[in-house]
């Protein structure tokens, strides 16, 4: 790797900020900017208080931050310096047209490779980091190939594994790395540059190196995967609520066996983020396209037991509190979709939240990290809401408090002092089990959890 080597990235979000990040951290001799067209993410990245949190993340930026790391609006410029152009932009899934509802809407990647067409002077290699439809760097070589330039671009699939709340760490220390490229010799020769950098901290056993189709389709089949282990393991929870077996129980014995492993299987009010359901609706989209229904209605059970986890929640907030919500206050403990984040992007708390004010319940919502996005989420749902810092202020006078989001700070908290500022009956609904249940009990809860029997008072 020369001292040269300008690095780009395109889209200053969840993944493009700590990606770069990290590089620029373990790179100093390769330049690293990350562009972005909204200003003021770039203005927070350029910040004290960056636009996203992540545990270690701001040592990381402050340390590669005006040495080799830089933060720009300038996307143009950004493209005509740079030697290897990572895109990260966002992927959502389409709301319109053909595909709506699944397909994954490329409108912001198909502006980019334009974008990067039009600007370049020479030819780049151009990164797909966002998580894409496999077969897409077909489309973006294709269009970058419609020059009558001279220009030669190599397009490399490198999706992105880390997960939110442990970005850095994922990072840091990947399980893997995957770099898929054409089997061309220009090809392996762009493969061989990415890998130079990665190689930089991460052993090259860990660097996998594949065909293009693989590495794009590798990315939705791994999501796919992690998030039908916690639909797997929610349907049995729902069993488990009719039969007496206890979720925790049955999933410690399940994951013990080596074949399976115990990761991602704690039964919870459901999975959340902006990826799993997007991607997996995606893959869903995908079979179709290609014929392949029964493919195709596999998957999209896993998005359907997730969206029916969530129902089921409210469900039984509902029945056990006497069929009626109206009029009562109920504590939301969690918005993010999972702890450590505060992104709330699909988090089940937005589900669970809009159902009980349907229902005229008034809701608090209380999170350590998550209120502004909670807000903004929620600004235009009808009824009596209000967001609160402090939970012990969150859940006094509330007739429950529903706990949404697995964040350390409520296993710690003070729930006699909660129970007794509460109406009672007081009730508590554990939709990630990570309260001690029997001394919730015992202070004089009714507890609900997930895949448990409840233990009630009244
Ligand atoms: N969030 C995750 O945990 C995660 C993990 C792995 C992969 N991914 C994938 O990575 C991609 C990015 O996800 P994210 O969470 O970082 O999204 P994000 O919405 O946080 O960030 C995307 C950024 O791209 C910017 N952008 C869009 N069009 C642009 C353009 N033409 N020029 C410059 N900037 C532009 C947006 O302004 C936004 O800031 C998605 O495909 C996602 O599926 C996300």
């Amino acid at each position: 790797m020369n001292s040269t080597t300008n690095v780009l990235c395109i889209g200053a979000g969840y993944v493009g900020g700590p990606t770069m990040a990290v590089i620029a951290d373990r790179c100093p001799n390769v330049r690293v900017t990350v562009t972005d067209i909204n200003a003021e993410r770039i203005g927070a990245w350029n910040s004290d208080r960056l636009p996203i949190f992540e545990p270690g993340l701001d040592e990381v930026v402050r340390r590669a931050r005006g040495r080799n790391l830089f933060f720009s609006t300038d996307v143009a410029g950004g493209i005509r310096a740079a030697d290897i152009i990572f895109v990260s932009v966002n992927t959502p899934t389409k709301l319109f047209g053909q595909g709506a509802g699944r397909a994954a809407d490329l409108q912001y990647w198909e502006k980019t490779a334009r974008q990067i067409l039009e600007e370049s002077d020479h030819g780049k290699i151009v990164v797909e980091k966002s998580t894409l439809p496999v077969r897409t760097a077909e489309a973006m070589a294709r269009i970058l190939k419609s020059n009558s330039r001279g220009l030669r671009f190599q397009v490399l699939s490198n999706p992105e594994f880390l997960a939110e709340g442990s970005a850095v760490k994922d990072l840091e220390a990947p399980d893997r790395v995957l770099i898929g490229s054409e089997e061309t010799e220009e090809g392996q020769r762009a493969r061989r540059a990415l890998v130079d950098i990665y190689a930089r901290w991460v052993p090259e056993d860990r660097i996998i190196q594949s065909n293009i189709w693989s590495a794009e389709l590798s990315k939705l089949t791994a999501n796919a995967f992690l998030a039908q282990r916690i639909s797997s393991i929610n349907s049995i929870s729902a069993l488990c609520e009719k039969t007496e077996a206890d979720v925790d129980e049955v999933a410690r014995a399940v994951g013990t066996d080596s074949r399976i492993g115990p990761k991602f299987l704690k039964a919870s009010v459901g999975f959340g983020g902006s990826c799993f359901k997007k991607d997996i609706l995606n893959l869903v989209y995908i079979a179709e396209s290609y014929g392949l229904s029964e493919v195709a209605r596999y998957w999209e059970a896993v998005v359907r037991m997730n969206e029916w986890q969530e129902s089921r929640f409210v469900h039984t907030m509902v029945a056990s509190m006497f069929n009626t919500m109206a009029g009562k206050r109920i504590a939301l403990f969690g918005f993010a979709f999972k702890a450590n984040t505060g992104d709330t992007r699909e988090s089940p708390a937005l589900a669970v939240a809009t159902d009980l004010l349907a229902e005229r319940a008034h809701v608090v919502v209380t999170d350590p990290k998550a209120l502004d996005n909670a807000r903004e989420d929620l600004a235009g749902v009808d009824g009596n809401l209000v967001f609160e810092r402090d939970p012990y202020a969150a859940a006094a006078g509330a007739h429950a408090v529903a706990v949404l989001t697995e964040w350390d700070i409520y296993r710690t908290l003070d729930y006699r002092r909660i129970f007794n500022s509460m109406i009672k009956p007081a009730f508590i609904f554990d939709g990630r089990n990570i309260l001690d249940h029997q001394a919730l009990h015992t202070i004089g809860f009714n507890v609900y959890s997930i895949g448990k029997m409840p233990l009630t008072t009244v």
